[in-house]
Formats: C-alpha cells, sequence, structure tokens
C-alpha cells in the first residue's frame, strides 16, 4: 500500500460494503479485509490478468474469502445493495466518468464516491457538478515527484466550479493548502506554457482555444 492508497483508505467509512474497479494488484481490497472492515469487498477488474494477481495477493494474505472478485467493466456485476462505497482509482477522469455514467444507480445519497484520476480531473469535476453530484472533499497526495488528486463526492447537492476550479479543485473543501498552491503553480506554468506555444503561430493568437486558455489562466491566476 502506497500513500496514495492510503490516503483513499482515510475516506472509506464503515459500512454495508466497497467496492474497487479496476483493483489491479488488488492492495486495497486486501488490506480492507486485513484491517477490520466488515462489510462487503469487492474488485472488480476489466482484465483476468490484474484480477488474478489480486487473488494472489489476498491469498497471500489469507483473506480470499473475505472479497468477492468481479470480472466485468466497471459497475456492471455490482449489486447496488451490496456496497455504499465506490472506488475508481488510477485511471483517467474521462473513463471513470463513462463506468458512472454506465451505472446511473450510484446517483444515489447512499453511495460515496472516492476517485482518483490520474488525468484530466477537470472532465471527472465537470461530469460530477453537472450530474448533480456534491464534491465533499478534495485531497493531493504527493508521492514519488507527482502530485495526485483525489476527489470525494455524494449525488444529491450542488458544487458549482469555476473555470480555474475544475482543474485545481475547491481551496475551501482541499485538505491541504501548501499543496492546492503547489498544484496551482503548476497548473499556471502548463497554461502559460500552452499559450505561449500558441502565440509562436501567428494565427494561433485568434483561436477560440487561445481565449479560453487565456480565461483558465487568469481564473488559475485569481484562486490565489
Ligand atoms: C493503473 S491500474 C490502477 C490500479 C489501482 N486502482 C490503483 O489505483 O493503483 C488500472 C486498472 O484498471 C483496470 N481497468 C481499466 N478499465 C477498466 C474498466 N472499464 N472497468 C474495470 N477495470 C478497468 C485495468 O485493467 C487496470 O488493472
Amino acid at each position: 500500500m502506497n500513500k496514495r492508497m492510503h490516503a483513499i483508505v482515510k475516506y472509506i467509512e464503515p459500512g454495508r460494503g466497497l467496492i474497487d474497479v479496476g483493483t489491479d494488484h488488488g492492495y486495497l481490497p486486501t488490506w480492507m479485509a486485513s484491517h477490520g472492515y466488515h462489510g462487503n469487498i469487492i474488485a472488480a477488474d476489466i482484465n483476468a490478468a490484474p484480477l488474478q494477481k489480486a487473488r494472489e495477493n489476498a491469498e497471500k494474505a489469507g483473506v480470499t474469502d473475505r472479497i468477492t472478485f468481479q470480472l466485468c467493466d466497471g459497475l456492471e456485476q455490482c449489486k447496488p445493495e451490496s456496497v455504499d462505497t465506490i472506488i475508481i482509482a488510477g485511471m483517467g477522469g474521462d473513463l471513470i466518468c463513462r463506468i458512472l455514467d454506465l451505472a446511473e444507480w450510484c446517483m444515489d445519497r447512499r453511495y460515496k464516491l472516492i476517485l482518483q484520476p490520474m488525468t484530466k480531473s477537470e472532465v471527472l469535476r465537470y461530469w460530477l457538478t453537472n450530474n448533480e453530484f456534491e464534491i465533499l472533499a478534495e485531497d493531493l497526495v504527493p508521492e514519488g515527484g507527482n502530485l495526485y488528486q483525489l476527489i470525494v463526492a455524494r449525488f444529491g447537492g450542488s458544487t458549482r466550479l469555476s473555470d480555474g476550479e475544475l482543474f485545481l479543485g475547491k481551496k475551501q473543501i482541499c485538505t491541504d493548502w501548501e499543496l492546492y498552491e503547489q498544484q496551482r503553480q503548476k497548473l499556471i506554468k502548463r497554461f502559460e506554457a500552452a499559450i505561449a506555444g500558441m502565440e509562436k503561430n501567428a494565427a494561433g493568437a485568434g483561436l477560440p482555444a487561445h481565449r479560453l486558455y487565456r480565461e483558465i489562466l487568469e481564473d488559475l491566476e485569481r484562486l490565489g
């Protein structure tokens, strides 16, 4: 279990059950089963090889009988009544949206979503806020030179995000303002570089994307 995984575990409460979608090595379900979690534990993956790895890791820890292994796309085999916590970590934000889109049942206050997008977190925040999810917490986890984003959400609220906040999350609910500032500076540099790249081309500065990037950059600067 790395720091990123431990950060996810912090948001899991005792309850009916959890599903770890895209479990890969199965570290998270195995850790939960070995550390006194009493609810149902489901490890799901679309590929057979990672699921087999997850089984082997659970076996080594002696907790195979505590975990249900599902070979499937996203949440398609998950029984809604068996869980209250949905974890989708280590995937692109767009793929996480697709998985949630195909499981309309998770649009219900009963489910807590713990999401950890590796890329395109802005797409995921856009999807969540446009589908009536409330973003309850934003966490940033520094590890191996990266800053991983973690989003905790529940259906039935309204979170309004500005353009910059779609990329960065809301400061008020971010657990660490120093890391928030680091992430903000990183994004500012990213947008400055993208804008400078566009401006190298004479037509670039007139593109709609140029205006949009400038607006996002201005908002990111304002969020400090
Ligand atoms: C990079 S690993 C992330 C593993 C772990 N969740 C983590 O955060 O370290 C992504 C895993 O997601 C699985 N995966 C990709 N698309 C999926 C889908 N639509 N449904 C379920 N699993 C998926 C892959 O097979 C792979 O094992």
